[in-house]
């Protein structure tokens, strides 16, 4: 019997090869906001590696919207100039499908990159203002500005201007970055949000912004080409946005078009109690795909071939990312098709690596469109 992890699936107009999808990850490489050659043998790379999907890592809206000083960006020409041959690239060599995730990092921004511990950098020192849903600063970072509503309209149409330009340079799919504590999921979360105004109070004015966001990337983004929305399903901390809460924000989503929701966690809060082993979120993915009637994505911690299969089989989730595996094993694809008797995509210059092929008997491996 065939793999789902290996039958294809379909976002609109857009059909992936497979249910492989590679998680959206901050490179922290780019300058100003600018793709650079670490990014095109990056994604090169993993765009030929048999995943159905790869989503390019959070993507500032804005400059001020960085987390970090090396944070991928597309809002200027500059951005748009450099991402595009690297999407040119992967649309040529590649089997992958390409998305990009578009972010705003909120109240978390003006940090050092990982490797340098993510420790703020100060205005006087290169820092730049950062922004929340409301003047309640993250721990050890600086205190933000709160939109106001002048703010609030503005960005939305930032995010809208980024959307533009990932379709003029070819992406197939947009994923709205509403989790792990930046400004979107500020919005949502009742411990970043203690607003008094229309954006702010219950939750239904905690989710305005983010779904004013959404009807704005969705109108600017042509409609045969598909949205997702990575949240965080749970805030893991007491008086925190719960899982019932994505449920409803799901619903609102599908509501207004959004195609799939992307199962994360956590982010708001230090003092968060995660419990962290395989597979640790897909519980949450199950949840919105069955109470929300939305497809799902499943993240974090999946790492075999049999877990990914039985995830979907057993209608826990439609797709499956992968983040950390995939920069482990970046042909993890091509051994979970081996290991569950499948075929996916070889660039043909690779194709006698194929298992078939080493072993003599020369059989051509199946190769996607
Ligand atoms: C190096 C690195 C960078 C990441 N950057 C992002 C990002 O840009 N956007 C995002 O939503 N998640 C990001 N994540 C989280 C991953 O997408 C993924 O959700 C998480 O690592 C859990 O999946 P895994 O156990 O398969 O790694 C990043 C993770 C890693 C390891």
């Amino acid at each position: 019997m065939s793999s789902l992890l290996f039958s294809p699936f379909k976002l609109r107009d857009l059909v992936l090869a497979n249910r492989i999808v590679i998680s959206p990850m901050a490179q922290y490489s780019a300058v100003d906001g600018c793709a650079v050659p670490w990014h095109m043998v990056h994604l090169g790379h993993l765009s030929e590696s048999g995943a159905g999907l790869l989503i390019i890592e959070a993507t500032s809206v804005r400059r001020d919207a960085r987390l970090s000083p090396g944070d991928l960006g597309l809002w200027s020409d500059e951005n748009e100039a450099a991402l595009a041959p690297i999407v040119e690239f992967c649309r040529c060599h590649g089997g992958a499908r390409i998305g990009i995730q578009l972010q705003h990092a909120g109240r978390k921004g003006s940090v050092t990159v990982a490797w340098e511990g993510q420790r703020e950098i100060p205005i006087d020192k290169g820092g730049w203002p950062i922004h929340g849903a409301d003047e309640i600063p993250y721990p050890n970072r600086m205190m933000p500005v709160a939109l106001d509503l002048t703010m609030i309209g503005e960005l939305i149409a930032d995010y809208a201007a980024a959307a533009r330009r990932a379709h003029r340079i070819g992406i197939d799919l947009i994923e709205i970055h509403a989790a792990h504590g930046y400004l979107l999921h500020n919005f949502l979360s009742p411990l970043s949000n203690r607003r008094q105004d229309a954006y702010g109070g219950d939750r239904e004015g905690r989710m305005r912004f983010v779904l004013e966001v959404f009807k704005a990337i969705r109108d600017a983004w042509p409609s045969h080409k598909p949205i997702g929305v990575r949240l965080s399903a749970t805030d893991w901390a007491d008086g925190g946005w719960t899982i019932e809460d994505s449920i409803v924000f799901a619903q609102r989503l599908k509501t207004l078009g959004c195609d799939y929701v992307t199962a994360s966690s956590g982010g708001t809060v230090p003092e968060q109690k995660i419990t962290v082993g395989p597979g640790y979120q897909v519980p949450f993915a199950e949840r919105i795909r069955k109470e929300a009637d939305i497809p799902t994505m499943a993240v974090g911690l999946i790492t075999q071939a049999a877990q990914a299969e039985e995830i979907l089989s057993s209608g826990k989730a439609d797709l499956v990312a992968l983040g950390r595996g995939m920069l482990y094993n970046p042909r993890w694809p091509w051994h979970a098709a081996a290991e569950l008797g499948e075929e996916t995509f070889y660039p043909p210059q690779y194709e006698r690596s194929h298992p078939s092929m080493r072993r003599g008997d020369f059989l051509k491996p199946a190769r996607q469109a």
